[in-house]
């Protein structure tokens, strides 16, 4: 069962603002209870897990799985940016082999993804790989009018139209939007691609656990029943309210830590590497749902121990601005022992018969105490291994948490007015039409 530490923390606040803060956050947690707060159409994500769970949605992503398989599909290519894409990326990064792009082996397709970027580059060579490969498309957009995956899907759609015809491209092809709106909506009703509806109630960022992230991570392989139950498990857990809610703690000693002791910056760090991509998910969840109004911690990520050979200086004896929030996996999935040497020329012979994961939480633990003495508050957000079931916990716990967090920080959690501008700006340069003031004002700045 996932875990919250504040101990790491414990130097750094005084007991009456711990009380203040969780008092705060018990708020807040009201708030998102009772389901009146700001944004409050957008918290369908809440009840997900129970919901999916009951209903259709795995049996019909599985369907989509079983008639790829049936055909051989051996690449799918998942379009989507920001919360349409970084769910599914985060999962199958954890979960995968990670040499699977080198030594693929299993039956599930390799799944790629695609629309999260302009890159020219990134979309010929996406080309090169799809030649080589029997494709499907998964395509994602809530709003069905985001630029970026709508350029890679006219490109992908076209590869599959011309390599396979235009019937089959129907059943290579899946959806997932909005139930009624969009292009991406009108233009699978024309084409008769199977939809999956992304909820009206439920923003991308908390859409992992919705089809946007669950047939992706099916193709890939993976368990998503097992991922749905344990989210489903931080569902009941996040539902008590009281000063031992996880997610309660972990947004009361955050925005303590923001609000008194001027730590602006969180840092999520991980001695995992499979959770690299966990960290960018986790960084649009906060920054989007926080970043506003001119507040919020500022989300960052390192990966350790790699990163403590480039960041850690800073992080030890820089600017005194971060806390860090550690990801912690308790168990590796495999075991793997260090040797002795009989001539011991690297003298590490004194690691002999220790785990490399032994060696692994020493690092962490000297990391935590290191930072600590360097003025970086530790927080600590631990599971048991790194499977499905735990990443499930993961996702819900985050979600909830930021829905307290951003409440208690007193704004919008649901909202992202900030990602219109620089949409308006790239338009009115595209020359996109009925953006004809934009451009000739945009042109003029340049
Ligand atoms: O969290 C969000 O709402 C955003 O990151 C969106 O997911 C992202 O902008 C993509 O939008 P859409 O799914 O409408 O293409």
């Amino acid at each position: 069962m996932l875990k919250v530490d504040l101990k790491g923390c414990g130097t750094f606040v005084k007991n009456a603002d711990v009380k203040e803060y969780t008092d705060k956050a018990l708020a807040a947690f009201d708030t998102l209870d009772r389901g009146d707060g700001q944004g409050n159409d957008f918290i369908g994500w809440k009840h997900l897990p129970s919901e999916t769970l009951a209903g259709n949605i795995v049996k019909e992503c599985r369907a989509v799985c079983d008639s790829w398989k049936e055909r051989k599909v051996d690449l799918v290519v998942a379009i989507g940016i920001g919360g349409s894409y970084l769910g599914a990326k985060c999962a199958i990064e954890a979960l995968n082999h990670t040499f699977d792009a080198n030594m693929h082996r299993g039956d599930a397709p390799q799944v790629v993804f695609a629309g999260q970027n302009l890159g020219e580059d990134y979309l010929c060579e996406l080309i090169d790989l799809m030649n080589e490969r029997n494709v499907a498309c998964i395509v994602i957009s809530k709003s069905g009018t985001t630029t970026e995956p709508a350029v890679a899907f006219r490109i992908v759609k076209q590869f599959i139209e011309h390599k396979y015809g235009k019937a089959e491209a129907a059943v290579r092809i899946v959806a997932v939007t909005d139930q009624a709106r969009g292009a991406l909506k009108s233009l699978s009703t024309q084409e008769g691609y199977r939809t999956f509806v992304i909820p009206d109630n439920v923003g991308g960022r908390f859409s992992v656990l919705t089809p946007v992230g669950l047939l992706p991570i099916m193709a890939a392989g993976f368990d998503v029943e097992k991922m749905l139950k344990g989210a489903l498990e931080m569902e009941k857990v996040c539902a008590v309210r009281g000063e031992e809610n996880p997610a309660v703690q972990y947004a009361a000693m955050r925005n303590l830590l923001y609000g008194k002791t001027g730590r602006t910056v969180e840092m999520l760090i991980n001695f995992t590497p499979k959770l690299q991509y966990f960290a960018e998910w986790w960084k649009q969840l906060y920054g989007e749902s926080e970043g506003k109004d001119g507040k919020g911690i500022f989300p960052a990520s390192c990966s350790f121990t790699t990163d403590l050979h480039s960041m850690g200086q800073y992080i030890q004896d820089g600017n005194r601005i971060l806390f860090e929030t550690l990801v912690n996996v308790e168990k590796p999935l495999r075991e793997l022992k260090i040797e002795a040497d009989e001539q011991n020329l690297d003298g590490l012979n004194f690691l002999a018969g220790k785990s490399v994961d032994y060696c692994n939480h020493m690092a962490q633990l000297g990391t935590k105490l290191a930072h600590i003495d360097g003025g970086v508050p530790q927080l600590e957000v631990s599971i048991e291994k790194l499977d499905e079931y735990n990443l499930g916990q993961l996702f819900y716990f985050f979600e909830f948490a930021c829905g307290v967090s951003a409440y208690l920080l007193g704004v919008n959690p649901f909202n992202q007015p900030g990602v219109e501008a620089y949409k308006k700006n790239m338009f009115a340069l595209l020359e996109k039409p009925g953006y004809e003031e934009a451009t000739a004002a945009i042109r003029k700045r340049l």
